[in-house]
């Protein structure tokens, strides 16, 4: 079974354009501010018009909203805000109606201090059973151990507080995420069984795949030693740092008990037949460790998070790009590529600073602002030239508008709780996750909602208006007619199918030759220079023809042709020969 899973060139995912709805602030169908599945169904036309593949929904549990869903206080419904389990169905019927997958985040590695299991297992005594599907420990010496929480602060919280049980006064819970997300203890044989069925669940509903939340967090190691970081992880500058905080390793990432996890949930998926897929979302450190998640016999693929930390550097993509495909081929796994998520500065803005800058801690209103025109030229860059590469691309709702980061949002009105535990210092998250805008209407929430709404529940930019989707529309150079173009081209041809090699003849210019499933050849090039630099060799012969081309930095106006000049500052080409 799982040598055809392997096996199976044709499997959608290898090649899909995989767009992830983040639900509170995709589209809000009855006006209180929040986004939801109503919300969703009227956008399913732009949807099928965007020609993507496939959705991926973040979470939309039952949820006290901690951290925006990510803390599930129920596996097996709708969070009312967002609709019910109907309106999921609904949700799904249509989307597959249009040939559209459905995948949905799983979050294995905590709950939400609300679920009724956390409940349980306060309500019971130290020792009981219940309380062994979470990761409690006694120690009169303050914490268990050192470790820090990945949004700041300790790991771990007192027990006593939440149980009120004077018998916890030693106790503690792990947490490595906000204090209202206890981790799951995943040496117990029932955790394994509760997500078997959550798994069953959604596929008897009929999701086509799981997004698995921190699939590298959930084994620890057990004798759950020290690690050389500490409870401060957002402030730390020693070994396995990078720009002033931990990266995911120590004794709680990446442990190699988390593969057998793994395996387990592939057989329960290839019950339900070969084209559901598991997709990792696993930030460890190179590309080699990421290709362990998607071996024969694990998971579908893995997000590659190598491109999103990369700077616009032509060596240094050149070698984060080479590396991924050479891991990806090395298991038979399909590349996967990703600028923006729910978790990064939107790529239109951190690719609008200069090389070296650092967005992780998110950006105020009090620091530098990026360059929008650079940004967003060298984000339609990067994405055409990733979206032309044989795999998977994955795109965060609202990229397609070009959308910015919103980095002028008001401190006071930041929900991520990293702003919060890192006590006022890392602004976290926030920036990226406000309401998208589908009209110039303010009084919609520009669209969002519908009119005399209440307030998004993040607020959105003053000149959000003019980015929406309803403004674009009728501009065939927008951002959103271009991902159209993009994806529909992508499609027509298989270039996601395809097969490709390096030409590289120009240090500067990033360039592919992509043998498509159909069998046509293209070129996928990048300047990365300040200036033109000439077509790649094989693109002079007589005969190209110019699938694509982003705008260069230079004003359409006065862009000379690509026949002329070549190739643009900044501008990606794809280049039938
Ligand atoms: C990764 C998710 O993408 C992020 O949004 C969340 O805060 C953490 N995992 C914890 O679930
Ligand atoms: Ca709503």
């Amino acid at each position: 079974m799982n040598q055809l899973h392997r096996n199976d060139w044709n499997q959608w995912w290898r090649s899909a354009a995989i767009y992830q709805v983040y639900p509170r602030s995709f589209s809000d169908s009855n006006g209180d501010g929040i986004g939801d599945l109503g919300g969703v169904l009227e956008k399913i036309d732009y949807l099928e018009q965007l020609n993507i593949d496939a959705v991926w929904f973040s979470p939309f549990y039952p949820s006290p909203q901690h951290d925006t869903g990510y803390d599930v206080a129920d596996y097996l419904d709708i969070n009312p805000e967002y609709g019910n389990l109907q309106t999921f169905d609904k949700v799904l019927a249509e989307l597959h109606a249009r040939g559209i997958k459905v995948i949905i985040d799983v979050v294995p590695n905590h709950s939400s201090w609300e679920h009724p299991l956390f409940k349980q297992a306060l309500a019971a005594q130290p020792g009981d059973s219940a309380r062994d599907m979470y990761m409690f420990r006694k120690s009169s010496d303050g914490a268990p151990n050192n470790w820090g929480s990945m949004f700041g602060g300790s790991a771990w919280s007192k027990v006593e507080p939440l149980s009120g049980k004077a018998s916890d006064r030693d106790w503690w819970y792990l947490h490595i995420f906000d204090a209202s997300q206890p981790d799951f203890n995943w040496e117990n044989p029932k955790v394994h069984e509760f997500f078997r069925s959550y798994l069953r669940f959604w596929l008897d509903r009929g999701v086509d795949g799981f997004r698995v939340d921190v699939a590298h967090g959930l084994v620890k190691d057990p004798a759950l030693p020290d690690d050389l970081v500490g409870p401060d992880r957002l402030n730390y500058e020693g070994p396995n740092s990078e720009n002033g905080r931990a990266l995911d390793v120590g004794p709680f990432f990446n442990q190699p008990g988390v593969h057998d996890i793994y395996r387990e949930w592939r057989q329960v998926l290839d019950e339900y037949g070969r084209d559901r897929m598991l997709v990792a979302e696993a930030w460890v450190n190179t590309p080699e460790q990421e290709a362990m998640y998607v071996r024969e016999d694990e998971m579908s693929q893995a997000f590659n998070f190598s491109v999103v930390n990369c700077p616009w550097e032509p060596g240094a993509l050149r070698k984060v790009i080479r590396r991924t495909q050479e891991a990806s081929a090395s298991v038979g796994a399909p590349a996967t590529w990703v600028l923006s998520n729910h978790d990064t500065v939107r790529h239109s803005t951190r690719l609008g600073y200069p090389t070296g800058a650092n967005t992780d801690n998110g950006i105020g209103v009090t620091d530098p602002q990026p360059d929008r025109e650079i940004g967003l030229t060298r984000a339609l860059s990067a994405t055409a030239f990733l979206a032309g590469l044989p795999g998977s691309i994955y795109l965060y709702n609202g990229e397609e508008l070009g959308l910015p980061e919103a980095t002028t949002l008001p401190d006071d009105a930041r929900q991520d709780p990293t702003w919060k535990r890192s006590g006022y210092r890392v602004r976290g998250r926030d920036g990226c996750r406000v309401p998208l805008p589908w009209s110039n209407n303010p009084s919609s929430n520009f669209g969002f909602s519908p009119a005399r709404a209440s307030s998004p529940w993040l607020p959105q930019p003053a000149d959000w208006g003019e980015l929406s989707a309803q403004v674009q529309e009728s501009n065939p150079y927008s951002p959103l007619n271009f991902y159209r173009k993009m994806l529909a081209t992508r499609r027509s041809l298989g270039l996601g199918m395809g097969k490709s090699t390096w030409l590289d003849s120009d240090p500067e210019v990033l360039s592919l030759l992509v043998t498509a499933s159909c069998g046509r050849k293209v070129i996928v090039a990048t300047n990365l220079a300040v200036g033109y630099r000439p077509l790649p060799q094989l693109a002079l012969s007589k005969g190209t023809k110019v699938l694509l081309q982003t705008p260069t930095i230079i004003s359409e106006d006065a862009a000379p042709s690509v026949e002329d000049s070549g190739i643009g500052p900044g501008q990606t080409l794809w280049i039938e020969i």
